[in-house]
């Protein structure tokens, strides 16, 4: 079976060229579950309700997210509300949300999708290591397909992640860094990995905002507010092919469209 997975969704300009192209990409690559990171999907920063349901009825079957989940204050009631939207698991386990969701793919074999968190240079989480072991053994043994999106800022940390989850779960692919990257294979115990599948966004900017505002902000120090850029707009995404009896990973393949 075939699982897409789009890189962070950023702004209007990301949900528009997912919107363009998604329903085709479900056609000519007979995807059986689409996923997406739509931590950016509002105007940058986080998501809101509306965007939420907007990306799943386009078709996405279930939302990743990252660090900026936080950012809009009506995600907070909406999250226990809405299963499909996850947050990564290994932020503390008060707070609304799941890092885990358990769905039928369209041709009916079950799916865990798991979102986790990285450490270095982010925000404080609980250990996201020991967090996808806790996950993975609170699951139903008959499950085998577990697609993993680990949104880190490190290319070590999610090479790690990639490691400790080899033969384990059937992929891990990295967020956050919006820059895509072309280490995408199949490690040795069947697990299709990639360091990060890139911005689903405006690539005529500094990882989605403004060129000029961004600039600022590191040539004077200051806290200088960002704006979603609007042009150089590409999707960015991988398809990973998976054996659903095994839960085995035997591709994985760059998509970008322009
Ligand atoms: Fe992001
Ligand atoms: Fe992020």
């Amino acid at each position: 079976m075939n699982i897409l997975f789009i890189g962070d969704i950023f702004a209007s300009p990301g949900r528009t060229v997912v919107s363009r192209y998604l329903q085709q990409i479900i056609a000519e690559e007979k995807i059986q579950l689409a996923i997406a990171n739509a931590e950016n999907s509002a105007g940058g920063f986080g998501i809101t309700p509306q965007i939420s349901e907007e990306l799943l009825s386009l078709g996405l079957d279930v939302l990743t997210t990252g660090n900026h989940i936080w950012d809009k204050k009506d995600i907070f009631d909406y999250l226990p509300r809405q299963p499909r939207l996850l947050r990564p698991a290994n932020y503390n386990q008060d707070l609304p949300g799941s890092g885990v969701a358990v769905l039928k793919a369209r041709n009916g074999v079950e799916v865990a999708v798991m979102n986790l968190q990285g450490r270095v240079h982010m925000p404080q989480t609980d250990c996201p290591f020991r967090k996808a072991d806790e996950l993975l053994a609170a699951l139903n043994p008959a499950v085998k397909v577990k697609f993993v999106d680990f949104h880190a800022e490190l290319t070590s940390e999610k090479q790690a992640m990639g490691w400790h989850l080899n033969g384990r779960v059937s992929a891990v692919v990295g967020t956050h860094t919006h820059v895509p990257t072309a280490d995408e294979r199949v490690l040795s115990g069947g697990t299709a990995y990639q360091t990060d599948v890139g911005m689903t966004g405006p690539y005529d900017s500094i990882i989605g905002s403004e060129k000029a505002l961004a600039l600022k902000r590191f040539l004077t120090g200051m806290p200088i507010r960002l704006d979603a850029a609007k042009t150089g707009v590409e999707l960015h995404s991988v398809i990973v092919t998976v054996n659903e009896a095994t839960g085995q990973a035997t591709g994985i393949r760059r998509l970008c469209l322009c």
